[in-house]
């Protein structure tokens, strides 16, 4: 059966690699996007004109997230798989406690760690209407507390953390409806977040993390956040 997919940040980077490998393996993608006339986008529109669609999608904002949900409809009544990629860093992320504007932390907390919940609580009837939905949320090993050695980026791992637990809390909700929810790390990758000199290609991480999601199954007995070999990682 087709697997209808929606992805959150779709315009670049991993989100793009995601909605790329899913158009490969036939699925039908819903790529949320903020801006519609995004290029890399409307390139791969033009190879898979059926497959891809293209959707206005701000997490930060509830509105926009319920009309996503009416132009998803009008293709289908269920998503197999929801996969919550788009996140920032504040501009002053990397800067020393001293140097840093805290009150930017706000903005990445309402994008990486709300959005996520805004997106699920919209989209909650179409993925119940899937026979075993996945939820996806792009984590990060910075959102682990126990492995944490760094003294900066209170922004970033601050809302990763707060992701975790929105994701273990989905888990334990959703159990009953047969949608696994995962939080994923998809290790260091060369996009513009990750920058050039990162270790991963995010296609490769794409083809592996898609992989690991065909393999995972639905029966509640597997870790819920795992890095990208699908082995358990710390909370
Ligand atoms: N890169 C790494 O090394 C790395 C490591 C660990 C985890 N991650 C995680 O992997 C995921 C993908 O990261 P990436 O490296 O591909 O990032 P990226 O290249 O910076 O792309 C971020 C994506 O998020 C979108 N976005 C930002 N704000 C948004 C909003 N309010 N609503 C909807 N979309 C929004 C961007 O859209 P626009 O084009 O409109 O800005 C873009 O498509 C993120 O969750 C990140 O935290 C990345």
């Amino acid at each position: 059966m087709v697997q209808s997919v929606l992805i959150t940040g779709a315009s670049r980077g991993l989100g793009y690699c995601f909605a790329r490998k899913y158009l490969e393996d036939g699925a039908l993608v819903f790529a949320g996007v903020r801006d519609m006339n995004s290029e890399s986008l409307n390139l791969l529109k033009q190879q898979y004109p059926d497959k891809l669609i293209p959707v206005k999608l701000d997490v930060t904002a509830t509105s926009i997230i319920n009309e996503a949900v009416k132009m998803v409809e009008k293709y289908t009544d269920h998503i197999d798989i929801l996969i919550n990629n788009a996140a920032i860093h504040s501009e002053t992320s990397f800067e020393v406690l001293e140097n840093a504007d805290i009150d930017q932390c706000l903005e990445v907390y309402d994008i990486n760690a709300v959005g996520p919940i805004r997106v699920v609580k919209a989209f909650l009837q179409l993925l119940k209407n899937s026979q075993a939905a996945q939820i996806i949320n792009i984590s990060s090993e910075s959102g682990s507390i126990s492995t944490c050695k760094r003294e900066k980026e209170f922004d970033y791992c601050m809302s990763k953390a707060a992701l975790n637990m929105g994701t273990k809390l989905l888990s334990n909700y959703l159990k009953k409806d047969n949608i696994k929810v995962l939080a994923v790390h998809p290790g260091w990758m060369r996009t513009d977040m990750g920058g050039s000199n990162a270790a991963l290609d995010p296609y490769e991480t794409a083809c592996q993390l898609v992989y690991l999601f065909n393999q995972s199954n639905n029966q509640g007995d597997e870790p819920i956040f795992i890095d990208n070999t699908g082995n358990e990682f710390p909370w």
